[in-house]
């Protein structure tokens, strides 16, 4: 397949070009690198031994965006494409608003405009709000979220079913991930966030590289087994194959799906924290702060629809998520050195 990757320099876009290099299929990138760096795709062909079709533009802007389809022959876009830090986003809100709605209706234009009919789109588990209860599943109601990021998220996820409602060839795939975590085993390709990382998995992996002095863990009197909240992680190469497998369905099936993208199984932050400390042979400090605004006790997916249906599951541990996520931080310290660092 000839695959048009939005976004697909950032974190889970270049696992996602790895794995359908690997595969053999050909992938094209367009992206601004607004939290990117040229830097992913190089090595990405590296690893590969193969070339991506790379266009630096905006995904926003049809005069960027309409060229690249036209030229493409595409069998189906993934829109990685967006903002996405939680607490950005409630700082800046009509940045989110306007960089990530954007986006998405200029790429749906241009899809129709070139009778593009397959896309999958990244979407998140926020858009399960906070008054469903876990596991999550597929059939229940999106929830409200407490951040515009999230909001986003939802409202897109809207804008796809009213699109796909309204025109019958088009075929849409919601990928809901939960927490995407690790890095290629290679070492090569990685999460790599510019400043001070919200995440729970790159801070700890900064602090294990010496970049952070401790960890604080967001609250330790959570209704959980140990106090501290649970997610459920993701090992990042896990879920490019579920891009590949939603891709497979996606051209071949018409109207809108949403699937899960998760292992099922939360782990707490202490165990995840013990896990790192475990695979890396080194030791995190950390202290039980207070509570971060807007976290959830617990979340976690049923993942049995994409099982399933697209005959996808997860493969990885969390120790394999730890170790690939040290590996990629201890070869690259400073990440790929071309973004802003603090
Ligand atoms: P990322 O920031 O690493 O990747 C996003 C990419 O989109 C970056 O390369 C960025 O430069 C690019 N981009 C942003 N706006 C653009 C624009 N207007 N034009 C062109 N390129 C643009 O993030 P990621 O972690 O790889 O996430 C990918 C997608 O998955 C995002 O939409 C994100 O919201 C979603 N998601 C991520 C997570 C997570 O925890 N990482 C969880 C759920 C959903
Ligand atoms: C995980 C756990 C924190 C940092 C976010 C977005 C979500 C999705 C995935 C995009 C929580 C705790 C964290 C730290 C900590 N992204 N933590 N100390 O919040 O589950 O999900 O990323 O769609 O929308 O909200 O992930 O990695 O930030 O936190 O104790 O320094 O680690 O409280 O329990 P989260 P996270």
């Amino acid at each position: 397949m000839r695959i048009l990757l939005a976004g697909g320099a950032g974190y889970i876009g270049s696992h996602t070009a790895l794995a359908l290099l690997r595969a053999g299929h050909e992938v094209t990138v367009i992206d601004n690198f607004v939290n990117s760096s040229p830097e992913a795709i190089r090595r990405i062909e590296n690893l590969a031994g193969k070339q991506v079709s790379l266009i630096r533009g905006d995904v926003r802007k049809k005069t960027d965006l309409l060229p690249v389809l036209k030229n493409g022959g595409f069998d189906g876009a993934v829109h990685f494409a967006g903002l996405k830090s939680v607490g950005e986003s409630l700082q800046k809100p009509i940045l989110y608003y306007r960089n990530n709605i954007d986006t998405t209706l200029t790429l749906l234009e241009c899809m129709e405009e070139t009778h593009l009919s397959s896309i999958i789109f990244s979407s998140s588990a926020t858009v399960y709000g906070s008054n469903n209860p876990v596991p999550y599943r597929e059939d229940m109601p999106r929830g409200l979220c407490t951040n515009p990021y999230g909001t986003t998220k939802s409202m897109m996820e809207q804008i796809f079913h009213d699109a796909a409602a309204a025109n019958p060839e088009l075929s849409v795939v919601l990928l809901r991930y939960f927490n995407p975590i690790g890095a290629d085993s290679s070492g090569r390709i990685g999460e790599d966030p510019q400043g001070i990382p919200n995440n729970l998995m790159p801070y700890i992996a900064q602090v294990a590289v010496g970049r952070r002095e401790k960890l604080t863990v967001f609250g330790g009197d959570y209704p959980t087994p140990d106090g501290t909240c649970q997610r459920d992680y993701i090992h990042v190469s896990d879920l490019a194959q579920g891009h590949l497998k939603a891709l497979e369905y996606a051209v071949s099936h018409t109207g809108c799906e949403i699937f899960n993208l998760g292992t099922g199984t939360p782990y707490s932050v202490l165990e995840t924290v013990r896990t790192f400390e475990q695979v890396s042979g080194v030791k995190i400090p950390y202290v039980i702060g207070d509570r971060r605004e807007g976290d959830l006790p617990a979340c976690w997916a049923d993942a049995s629809k994409a099982e399933k249906i697209l005959d996808w599951k997860a493969e990885r541990t969390l120790e394999d998520m730890c170790r690939d996520a040290w590996n990629w931080q201890k070869n690259n310290p400073m990440g790929y050195e071309t973004l802003h660092k603090s």
